[in-house]
């Protein structure tokens, strides 16, 4: 086959067949395709769409690039949860280790940050010694025993995801309704899970800015895990701002052993409790929304979430000893506050700048080859439907590269809107779709 008649194929609106799409991905894998080829095809996707059934042919064949985990003779539900994406969302961090104190599997394989959103793989990794390369056979064993395992695509897991993946976000094809469904639903199915909570983002910092679209992302990955015998159900959430105060990889990390210990910012803990209820539901057919909380609330309280990521981190490498010390961790060299220039009340924290900001201070890449620094960041004190006098701190960005200050905080001034009226807190899930 001719890769360059089936781009043009692509970019003139037709479908690959299953054929086609095998060749692309192996070519692709073998390095007889091109980035620069692969490139263009994946731009004449974002532009020409899939319909469902080449989504969902895109999606077996990507899972059939690597191996596929068969978790069934471990006893118990495995149930996983997915966001699309966007900024300070460290749900799963919390999430994972919460729904394995009550004693549901969570075989999760995760992705790094995405353009201006942060990845889980990347919050994990600047937990010092933590490996997010597990053999099958290591994942499986952590699954039977500690019910828990938080990985990243390899070579041998959804080889295709972790090298589109890569790709898509240093191209700008991240935000295309097929690629992130085929994208997500390779990880899970490859993982073998059993059921699955989709955490759709929806506003300026998520890839599917309006409610629309976010409908249109979820009717996409909801059809493509039927189609795939995968129960699935989908929560649309906020992402105007934020979640959660802090963005960029350790300072992420921090807020989560806040929430472990029950301190978490409200949004953030309405977020981990929706989707955790619906784990639930899907696991045990738990309905109650209000009981499942209580039940969520009390193994953070008691402690057993905090001892499961302790015990997650600690069996992938991790060193626990700074999660129990955090004051020893090498933080960013330069710190700088955002002081509000007037009185008044937020009315935008806008996720997308801020995100940008992240990345400019070393918290994301640019380019496929760039290193994320660990430490760099931003943490909001202020946000929308809060009071502030002029003088305040809104924000305090944290890099390691005094070069980039004055841009990320240009972009942090123009994230903030203040105004005189009254602001009020807004949801942060919207939306249930099953
Ligand atoms: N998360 C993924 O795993 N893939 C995407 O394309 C977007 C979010």
């Amino acid at each position: 086959m001719n890769p360059l008649r089936l781009i043009e194929k692509k970019r003139d609106g037709g479908s690959l067949s299953a054929a086609e799409w095998r060749f692309i991905i192996q070519s692709y894998l073998s390095g007889q395709l091109p980035h620069y080829q692969m490139s263009a095809l994946l731009m004449a996707v974002y532009f020409s769409g899939m319909d469902y059934e080449e989504t969902a042919t895109l999606t077996g064949i990507m899972v059939e690039s690597g191996e596929r985990l068969d978790l069934r003779d471990i006893a118990g539900a495995k149930i996983d949860k997915h966001s699309t994406g966007g900024v300070g969302d460290k749900v799963s961090l919390i999430l994972a280790p919460l729904m394995a104190a009550a004693g549901i599997r969570v075989p999760m394989i995760s992705g790094r940050g995405l353009a201006h959103t942060g990845g889980t793989l990347d919050k994990l990794e600047s937990i010092p010694g933590f490996r997010t390369r597990l053999t099958p056979k290591e994942f499986h064993q952590q699954i039977n025993d500690i019910g828990v395992a938080m990985i990243g695509q390899s070579d041998r897991i959804v080889p295709a995801d972790k090298k589109i993946y890569a790709l898509r976000d240093a191209t700008s094809t991240v935000a295309s309704i097929p690629l992130i469904t085929a994208s997500i639903l390779s990880k899970k199915i490859a993982a073998g899970v059993d059921g699955l909570v989709m955490d759709i983002k929806t506003g300026c910092g998520a890839f599917m800015a309006r409610m629309e679209q976010a409908e249109k992302l979820a009717q996409s990955i909801l059809r493509t895990a039927v189609a795939n015998a995968l129960p699935t159900v989908a929560l649309i959430t906020a992402m105007d701002q934020p979640l959660g105060n802090a963005a960029g990889n350790w300072l992420e990390v921090l807020e989560v052993l806040q929430a472990l210990q029950n301190r978490g910012p409200d949004d953030l803990m309405k977020v981990v409790y929706a989707l955790g209820a619906q784990m639930l539901h899907l696991a045990e057919g738990v309905s109650q929304p209000q009981q499942a909380q209580k039940r969520l609330q009390t193994l953070i309280r008691d402690g057993a979430a905090m001892d499961k990521f302790l015990q997650m981190v600690a069996a992938q490498g991790g060193d626990t000893r700074i999660l129990r010390d955090a004051g020893k961790y090498p933080m960013a060299k330069f710190q700088q506050h955002l002081r509000s220039h007037q009185n008044g009340w937020v009315h935008e924290a806008h996720a997308l700048k801020i995100g940008y900001a992240v990345v400019l201070l070393g918290g994301g890449r640019r380019t496929m080859n760039d290193t994320v620094d660990p430490a760099a960041g931003i943490v909001l004190q202020k946000k929308i439907g809060d009071q502030v006098e002029k003088g305040d701190i809104l924000a305090v960005l944290h890099t390691n590269r005094t070069n980039v200050i004055s841009e990320a905080a240009r972009w942090m001034r123009s994230a903030f809107r203040i105004g005189p009226e009254q602001s009020e807190k807004p949801r942060t899930v919207l939306k249930l779709l099953t």
